[in-house]
């Protein structure tokens, strides 16, 4: 197995590139944002402790989604490469994220970075709607259903995520800036980086260079 590893602002965009990379390569998705919204609905143990950082726009522990992430990259010794999207977060978890790797004998193929400004993320962000049944997403001014708050995939009714509220919005800001920056060099640092432009709002353009820069 090898890893990508997707970094950028919240609302930059991850999700909504890692579906498509995944339905044009059969790449394995795995989100650590969705991951932990599932274990909360379930209410499982590490959901419980999750709910309320998650809520208030905080990281929740490393130790916590670093087992999360470990379980699913052990029973998944199959998958070729595997996107990961929200984690790493901050330093501590991309070094754990390779001492999980160097047992699993897994490698790092590199870190995609989606390059997108704030006020960007600001407008993406305010018009975001997501299925609470099948987690797919959309936006009401970019990505709009078919049909007005309703899933196009499943049917259901479309919600705003808790986390998307301004003021919460704001503050996974500064935490991506304080926390998930230094991340940017690090991975500067190991020859590992690449960077899309992810202002733009056109996605065919961005998976195919996307895609570029994954295979190198
Ligand atoms: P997480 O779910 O990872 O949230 P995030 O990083 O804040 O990112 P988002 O999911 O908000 O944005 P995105 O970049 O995926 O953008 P999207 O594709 O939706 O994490 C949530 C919380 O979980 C964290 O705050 C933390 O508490 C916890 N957590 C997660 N991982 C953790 C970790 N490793 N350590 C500790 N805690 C962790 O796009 C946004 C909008 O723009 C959408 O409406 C979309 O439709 C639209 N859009 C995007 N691209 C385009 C495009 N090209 N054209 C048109 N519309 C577009
Ligand atoms: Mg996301």
């Amino acid at each position: 197995m090898e890893i990508v590893i997707m970094l950028g602002a919240p609302g930059s965009g991850k999700g909504t590139l890692a579906v498509e990379l995944a339905k044009e390569t059969g790449i394995r998705h795995l989100s650590s944002g969705d991951l932990l919204r599932a274990a909360v609905k379930e209410g499982t143990p590490a959901g419980v402790k999750a709910k309320a950082y998650m809520e208030s726009g905080n990281l929740v522990p490393d130790e916590l989604i670093a087992e999360m992430i470990e379980d699913v990259v052990r029973a998944d010794a199959n998958t070729q490469t595997l996107l990961l999207d929200g984690f790493p977060r901050n330093v501590p978890q991309a070094e754990i994220l390779a001492g999980m790797m160097a047992r699993a004998g897994v490698t790092l193929r590199c870190a995609l970075l989606l390059d997108v400004p704030d006020e960007v993320v600001v407008r993406r962000i305010s018009g975001r709607r997501v299925c609470p049944a099948c987690g797919a997403g959309f936006n009401v001014d970019l990505l709009p259903p078919k049909q007005e708050g309703i899933c196009d995939a499943c049917g259901a009714e479309l919600i705003i995520r808790k986390d998307d509220k301004p003021e919460t919005v704001r503050h996974r800001l500064e935490v991506y800036a304080e926390q998930t920056f230094p991340l940017i060099e690090y991975y500067r640092g190991t020859d590992k980086l690449v960077t899309v432009d992810g202002s733009g709002d056109d996605l065919a353009w961005k998976t195919q260079t996307a895609l570029e820069k994954i295979r190198g």
